[in-house]
C-alpha cells in the first residue's frame, strides 16, 4: 500500500509532555496563577550588548547570507571561548555553527551513524536523543543510572553495553533532566575504558557548561588529549546566554567531522539566522557569572524544601537548573476518587489542583521522578513548594 508517511516519521514518538502543555495553556487562559516549572528556560534576559548587535545587523543590513557553517567571525569568537572557558584548543575550521543546540545534535547523528549503529544513551536522557538517533537509522542503547549514582553512567555500566556495533556514546555534563555533573575522576573512569576503542565517538552536550554550582564543568579531551580526534562538543546560547528564540548552537568537532557537517547542512538549512550570529558574537564576550551564585540560592530552596515535604527525595543536582524528585511514593495513592498511578497522572493532578506545571520524568526515560525548573524568582519557588506539599499531604492510602 502506498504510504502517506515514511517509516522514519511515523518511527518518532510523540512528545509526552504534548496534553500537559495543552492542560497548562487553558490553564492559564483562564487567568488562574500558574506557577510553570516545565518550561527548559532560564528567567533571565539575552546579554543586552547581543539583542543591541542583533539589532545593528538588522539596521545595517548586515543580514545576507552567510557561509553554511556561520561567519568566520563568530567561528572565531567561539574557539576563543573555547580556549578561555574549557582550556580547548580549536581552529575555526572545526566549528560549525546552527540552529540551537538541537540542530547540531541532529547534524551529528547524521554525519556519524548508519543503520543499526548503536549509540550509547544513559538515562535519564534530554527527550529528543532517542528520536534523533532513530532519525539517523541508528538504535538508542538506553542505559538506566539511577539516584545512587547520581543518575550517571559508570565505568562498569558502560563496559557491559559496547558492542562491535557501537558508534557513539552520550555525555551531557550538566544533565537535563538531573542537573548531574561529571567530575574529573568520573571523566577519567570513562575516558579510560573509551581509550580502548578507537571507532567510539564521544558526543559532549556542554549547552550548560556555565551553571555548574559545585566544582567545575570539564570537558573529557582536556583530561584526555588523545581522544579529542574522537570527541564531538555540542553547545548552543539557549540556556547560558538565554537566547532560546535566537537559534544558535554550534559542534566542535575532528576537521573531517566538520567539513562533513557543513555540506550536509549547507543542503538541509544552511546557516543559522545572520542577525543570531552577529548577536552570538558579542554575548560570548558578556556572560553574566553572578546568575551562578543566583541559581545556587534557587536550587538550594527548592531541593531542600522538596527533602522537606514527606514521600519526596530529591538529590541535590550541581549544574543546569532542574531538580528531578522521586516521587514514586505516592504511586497507588488517591486524591479524592483519582488514582494516581504513575509520574504523569502526578504532575496532571498538581497542575489540575494547585497549577504547579512540571514534566513527568518519563519524557526522559526515568517514570519515577518530575522535573522542575528552578530558574524562576525565589517567591514563586517557595509558593510552589507549599502548593506540592498542600497536594501531597491530601493524598491518601487506596482503602
Ligand atoms: C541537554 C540539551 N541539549 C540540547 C538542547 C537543545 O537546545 P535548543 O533549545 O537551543 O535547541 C536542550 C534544550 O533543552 C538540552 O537540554
Amino acid at each position: 500500500m502506498n504510504k502517506r508517511l515514511s517509516d522514519r516519521v511515523m518511527n518518532i514518538k510523540p512528545s509526552a509532555t504534548m496534553s500537559l502543555n495543552a492542560k497548562t495553556k487553558i490553564i492559564v487562559k483562564e487567568g488562574k496563577g500558574i506557577i510553570n516549572m516545565s518550561v527548559g528556560e532560564p528567567d533571565l534576559h539575552p546579554p543586552l550588548t547581543a539583542s543591541y548587535a542583533g539589532i545593528q545587523a538588522i539596521v545595517k543590513g548586515k543580514t545576507g547570507y552567510t557561509p553554511a557553517a556561520g561567519l568566520i567571525e563568530l567561528r572565531e569568537s567561539i574557539v576563543r571561548y573555547l580556549l578561555n572557558e574549557r582550556g580547548l584548543e580549536y581552529k575555526p575550521n572545526q566549528i560549525i555553527a546552527s540552529a540551537g543546540g538541537k540542530q547540531p545534535l541532529y547534524n551529528v547523528f547524521q554525519a556519524i551513524c548508519d543503520q543499526d549503529d548503536e549509540v550509547i544513551l544513559p538515562s535519564p536522557y534530554w527527550v529528543s536523543y532517542p528520536e534523533q538517533i532513530k532519525l539517523s537509522g541508528a538504535v538508542p542503547v538506553i542505559v538506566s543510572c539511577d539516584e545512587t549514582t547520581n543518575f550517571k553512567i559508570t565505568p562498569e555500566k558502560l563496559a557491559e553495553v559496547i558492542t562491535p556495533k557501537t558508534k557513539a556514546v552520550v555525555i551531557t555534563s550538566p544533565n537535563n533532566p538531573t542537573g548531574s555533573v561529571y567530575s574529573e575522576n568520573e571523566l577519567k573512569a570513562l575516558g579510560n575504558v573509551l581509550k580502548d576503542y578507537s571507532e567510539i565517538f564521544i558526543i559532549s552536550d556542554e549547552i550548560y557548561d556555565q551553571f555548574v554550582y559545585e566544582g567545575k564543568h570539564i570537558s573529557l579531551p582536556l583530561i584526555f588529549p588523545e581522544l579529542l580526534n574522537r570527541t564531538i562538543i555540542t553547545n548552543g546560547f539557549s540556556k547560558v546566554f538565554a537566547m532560546t528564540g535566537w537559534r544558535l548552537g554550534y559542534i566542535a568537532a575532528p576537521s573531517d567531522i566538520a567539513e562533513a557537517i557543513a555540506s550536509f547542512q549547507s543542503h538541509a538549512t544552511g546557516s543559522p539566522s545572520t542577525i543570531s550570529q552577529y548577536a552570538g558574537i558579542s554575548a560570548l564576550n558578556g556572560f553574566d557569572k553572578s546568575m551562578v551564585e543566583e541559581y545556587k540560592k534557587r536550587r538550594d530552596i527548592l531541593v531542600d524544601g522538596l527533602n522537606q515535604i514527606e514521600g519526596i527525595q530529591c538529590t541535590k543536582p550541581n549544574g543546569a537548573f532542574y531538580a528531578f524528585p522521586n516521587v514514586s511514593q505516592f504511586f497507588g495513592t488517591m486524591f479524592e476518587d483519582q488514582q494516581i498511578i504513575d509520574a504523569e497522572t502526578f504532575c496532571h493532578l498538581l497542575l489540575e489542583k494547585q497549577h504547579v506545571s512540571a514534566v513527568p520524568g518519563t519524557a526522559f526515560g526515568e517514570p519515577k521522578n518530575i522535573r522542575l525548573n528552578f530558574a524562576i524568582p525565589k517567591d514563586l519557588i517557595t509558593e510552589a513548594l507549599k502548593r506540592i506539599n498542600n497536594f501531597t499531604t491530601q493524598l491518601a492510602v487506596k482503602v
